[in-house]
């Protein structure tokens, strides 16, 4: 049986937080971590053999949607841009290879946005060449694109198998079109349903729709009759974002006049309607903004406690270390966060003078290894083995987490957790709010110095 869930459930655990899509979380990462440290990272990752994910950021847009959160810059679809970007890639490309060799296996391969297909034909072709040619790429590795369904024709689609995509995600957000007025984003559902049941006959191994709830001139009934038209077309899996509105730091979101944003009641009561809708129509809530079809691997490895976490969200085929390409993208290698710059022009200025693009990074301390393993075992299996743990870091869990016993407590008394002196387990309520869970893990939230840059979960 689901869980159910109602406004004063929501209102008593929704608090401002991290995603823990890392740990440290990214404010904590700072410039003292260099090209330099990066170097010596992939050297000391060239040494083992350890399996890679790579994700490679495309920041171009041809328009901005208001509710943008994302790193992108606009750019009217012209071929001198995408050139341009995917010659340095390219060029990064060899700056990473020179260091770590050229047959690094990739398990997980992900193009993101802004808009990969921004990309013209030959552009993608290149792109996709040139990592098939520096790396190698597994046989059953999980190639994944996000699209935008404006930006794609069929022979793009056609081309995106041709070179062995396998996961598309697309950008859906609301078909209704009062709402997609206001955010900018004209997308009828006749295309949406055209590029979707084209996928379907390309036989890609998974289509994902991503959907926001909480947008300008959104109500109950409007979003319903989206959601109702999402499940039609049955995707296999959803991502339902909660709008996270930050127009302190994303200045375009200003645009939006605030108060035809739906109130904070209605928000809640779309999001409990849509997560109705979507369980009795056979899909599994995974933690809290994401769906799967019962059948789909993602939903299984969620009920086997088996699901991977890293910065693209979860996955079911985790890689060893992780490595970014382009513009402000993220990489893990060797106890290490590292992050491109995001200006393009010192992004292009870096590449030409032969450095890597490196803006700022973070060594994990002893500490932040420690409550990193317990923060990922607790987002991705939903459960804390006090034996392992032991077993990993030669001191007693009760032990080392003294200081955490109050907040375990509490979460036991509020039925996020059930714990005994083996085992923290997760229950069904603290699935859903399992970073409320994690964030009496966060040494640094202690301190409190970076609590408001963050949005809350609904
Ligand atoms: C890089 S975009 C997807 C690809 C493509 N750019 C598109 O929009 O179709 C990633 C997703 O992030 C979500 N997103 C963007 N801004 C958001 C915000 N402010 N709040 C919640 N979700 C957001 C949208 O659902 C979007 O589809
Ligand atoms: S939502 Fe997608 S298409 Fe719209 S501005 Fe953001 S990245 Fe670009």
């Amino acid at each position: 049986m689901s869980l159910t869930i109602d406004h004063a459930t929501i209102k008593k655990f929704d608090i401002v937080g991290p995603r823990y899509t890392s740990y440290p979380t990214a404010p904590q990462w700072s410039a003292d971590f260099n090209e330099k440290n990066y170097i010596a990272k992939l050297k000391s990752f060239a040494k083992t053999d350890k399996s890679l994910s790579l994700y490679i950021h495309i920041p171009f847009c041809q328009s901005m949607c208001t509710y943008c959160g994302c790193n992108v810059i606009i750019r009217p679809q012209k071929d001198k841009y995408g050139d341009e970007y995917v010659d340095y890639l390219c060029r990064e490309i060899d700056l990473l290879t020179q260091h770590i060799g050229m047959d690094r296996v990739i398990k997980q391969f992900h193009w993101g946005g802004g808009t990969p297909t921004y990309l013209n034909t030959d552009q993608i072709t290149t792109l996709f060449d040139k990592v098939k040619q520096s790396f190698t790429i597994a046989d059953d590795a999980e190639i994944a694109i996000e699209i935008d369904p404006r930006t794609i024709d069929f022979p793009k689609v056609d081309l995106l198998k041709k070179l062995g995509f396998n996961r598309i995600s697309m950008g859906v957000q609301d078909f209704d079109q009062e709402v997609q007025k206001e955010i900018n984003r004209m997308q009828s559902f006749e295309l949406v349903k055209e590029f979707y049941d084209y996928c379907r006959k390309l036989d890609f191994d998974s289509v994902n729709f991503d959907l926001i709830y909480g947008l300008p001139e959104q109500t109950q009934e409007s979003f319903h009759a989206t959601v109702e038209r999402v499940v039609a077309l049955k995707p296999d899996r959803i991502a339902l974002y909660s709008f996270a509105y930050v127009p302190w730091l994303k200045k375009h979101q200003k645009k939006i006049d605030v108060d035809h944003l739906p109130s904070v009641d209605d928000k809640l009561d779309i999001f409990i309607q849509s997560r109705e809708k979507l369980l009795a129509e056979g899909y599994a809530a995974i933690a809290m903004d994401h769906f799967a079809l019962k059948e789909d691997e993602m939903a299984r490895a969620f009920q086997a406690n088996k699901l991977y976490r890293n910065f693209m969200g979860y996955t079911v085929k985790p890689a060893d270390e992780f490595i970014g390409i382009g513009l402000t993208s993220i990489g893990f290698l060797e106890n290490s966060f590292i992050q491109n710059t995001k200006f393009i022009n010192d992004y292009y200025k870096a590449i030409d003078e032969g450095r890597l693009p490196v803006e700022r990074g973070l060594q994990l301390s002893e500490d932040d290894i420690i409550r990193q393993w317990v923060i990922s075992s607790l987002m991705c299996h939903f459960e804390v083995d006090k034996n392992a743990f032991f077993e990993r870091f030669a001191v007693p869990f009760n032990e080392y987490f003294e200081d955490e016993r109050k907040h375990l407590e509490n979460c036991v008394k509020n039925n996020l957790i059930e714990e005994n002196n083996d085992i923290i387990k997760v229950c069904d309520l603290g699935k859903l709010f399992v970073r409320n869970i994690c964030m009496g893990f966060d040494i640094y939230l202690r301190n409190k110095k970076t609590e408001q840059r963050y949005s809350k979960t609904i």
